[in-house]
């Protein structure tokens, strides 16, 4: 009822806005409008001359809806298309390890204990659909947002952690051996393995894909990693390099491949619905944030390069060391607007984090946000799952869908330097992190490559299930290749390790012969992989 001593548009003296005059009380039906604000009689008849047609075009709430309708979709990601995502906290133990965090690094989002950051979280798996199986066998991405009070910080990684290849101008490839043929549009092993077969440095990487690590039982009983090689400095300006790990507390569980095919036979959203029903019932999923550190330099000790991302580093030599946890306790309310919209790079960074020299890294710091502007558009940072949780204040303007303006307090000045109230520059919160480079420009892989070590170490270090399991699925698929990528196969890992091999060979009914093993060994060397060996 309105107020008697108004004309019906203030309330308790207050004059209403038109929004809130036209609010419905909690108690009513809100009223179907179009985009416009219209109200809509009529949601089931188009307007037509007479009911039998033909129709006019002037017909505005007709218009807009279906053409609305028709544009529904963006461009699905090129990778990682299918994922599912939740909303959460991270909170920080103040400590790495024993030490106080500060030692290492000055993110504010480390430094106290019990400090809170609000999180949105991305699960995905790379090669198929937006809507594809979630039982397949593939990488899962593990994509997190830290809105944090010096602006966001992504940390965009995979369960599995390590990567198939170490250098990004090859991801292309590597993505197209992988995806549907272009000619069949149906994935098909032969292409899969005639790359990897020429690439030794994958073998690490599809030793643990065709384990059962390669299917995760679900989202939340998964590792995640940064994979790359990344940096934190302190105060001081120091740095050290790090390794991020997410280690799930319910534990790991992954699915043989007979068990992904009864789960896919009567579900194949399980992944996304364990996620949603979890956080629903509040069981809320936890991981614990772990970092490995090294002294930021070559380390010439170790068979491996640091900035290589498909070597794991050995936690015996570099421990895995807490720095917090993180809870996953809402699901996103319109998964479009939160989960298909959200947009993470590996370049979003706050003060007191830093690249490596990884030029894998590098890479995919390009290519994230260059994606996000084609695949969202140049204002996608403007949408509430991407914009940072504290106010921003740029001299960017215009395009498409700009939402808003943010301006400092002079609108006429979207310049810097500005003597008119523009936007100045702030100090930096400790002394810069300023690393020295030198060197020619080349184009050489790294020195110490080392195709076959760590993939050896896996094998043996795998259970005799994981064993049994990761044959017979690497099996299953070269049969469908021809002979040559088989012997390549065969040969590759023969010098991982000797039964790894052998045990592939029988199961292709392949002699694993020295001469497997030469047309391997000649593969890698073209490949450069022998190119300079340690000394
Ligand atoms: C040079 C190598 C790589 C390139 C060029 C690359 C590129 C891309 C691109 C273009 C997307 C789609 C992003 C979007 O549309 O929003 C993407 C998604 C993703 N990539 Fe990579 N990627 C590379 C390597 C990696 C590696 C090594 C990892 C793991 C550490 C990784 C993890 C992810 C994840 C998790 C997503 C999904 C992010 C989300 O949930 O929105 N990528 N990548």
């Amino acid at each position: 009822m309105s107020d008697p001593n108004t004309n019906g548009n203030s309330k308790n003296g207050h004059e209403l806005t038109p929004e809130e005059a036209t609010r419905p009380a909690a108690n009513e039906q809100p009223p179907l409008t179009t985009r416009q604000g219209h109200p809509v009689h009529d949601n089931q008849n188009t307007r037509t001359v007479g009911n039998r047609g033909p129709t006019t075009l002037e017909n505005y709430p007709f218009l807009e809806k279906i053409t609305h309708f028709d544009r529904e979709r963006i461009p699905e990601r090129v990778v990682h298309a299918r994922g599912a995502g939740a909303h959460g906290y991270f909170e920080a133990y103040g400590t790495v390890g024993d030490e106080p965090v500060s030692k290492y690094t000055r993110a504010k989002l480390f430094q106290e204990q019990g400090k809170r950051t609000p999180v949105f979280v991305r699960f995905s798996t790379v090669i198929h659909g937006g809507t594809s199986p979630e039982t397949l066998r593939d990488p899962r991405g593990f994509a997190v947002k830290f809105y944090t009070e010096d602006g966001n910080w992504d940390l965009v990684g995979n369960n599995l952690k390590t990567f198939f290849i170490r250098d990004a101008i090859k991801f292309p490839d590597f993505i197209h051996a992988f995806k549907p043929d272009p000619v069949t549009n149906i994935q098909d092993p032969n292409r899969q393995f005639d790359f990897v077969s020429l690439s030794p440095e994958t073998m690490h990487t599809i030793t643990w894909l065709f384990s059962p690590w390669g299917i995760p039982a679900n989202y939340r009983h998964m590792e995640g990693s940064g994979v790359n090689t990344y940096k934190w400095y302190n105060a001081e300006g120091e740095g050290v390099l790090i390794k991020y790990h997410w280690v799930p507390k319910a534990g790991v569980k992954n699915l043989t491949q007979e068990e992904a095919n009864a789960i896919q036979a009567t579900n194949f959203n399980h992944a996304t619905q364990d996620l949603f029903e979890a956080i629903a019932r509040g069981d809320y999923p936890e991981w614990e944030f772990q970092v490995q550190i090294m002294s930021d330099d070559e380390h010439s000790e170790l068979d491996f390069d640091p900035l290589d991302d498909t070597k794991l580093w050995p936690v015996d030599q570099f421990p895995m060391l807490p720095v917090g946890r993180m809870v996953l306790d809402r699901n996103p309310v319109n998964y479009f607007a939160e989960v298909e919209q959200a947009s993470f790079g590996t370049g979003v960074l706050v003060d007191g984090l830093d690249f490596s020299d990884d030029k894998m890294l590098q890479g995919r710091t390009l290519s994230y946000s260059d994606t996000q502007r084609h695949r969202v558009g140049a204002n996608y940072l403007q949408l509430p799952i991407n914009r940072a949780k504290k106010e921003v204040y740029t001299n960017q303007r215009d395009g498409q869908m700009t939402y808003y303006v943010d301006q400092g307090p002079n609108p006429h000045v979207n310049y810097e330097p500005s003597s008119r109230g523009g936007l100045v520059e702030t100090s930096q919160g400790g002394k810069p992190h300023t690393p020295y480079v030198q060197g020619n420009l080349v184009r050489e892989a790294i020195e110490r490559k080392n195709p076959y070590g760590q993939a050896g170490e896996r094998y043996r270090t795998f259970t005799q299930a994981e064993k049994n399991e990761l044959v017979s699925n690497l099996v299953g698929n070269l049969k469908k290749c021809n002979p040559d990528i088989q012997e390549r196969m065969v040969g590759h890992l023969l010098q991982c390790d000797q039964e790894y091999g052998q045990r592939v060979a029988d199961g292709l009914g392949l002699a694993a012969t020295g001469e497997a093993v030469a047309v391997a060994r000649e593969v890698a060397e073209q490949a450069g992989e022998f190119a300079v060996e340690r000394s």
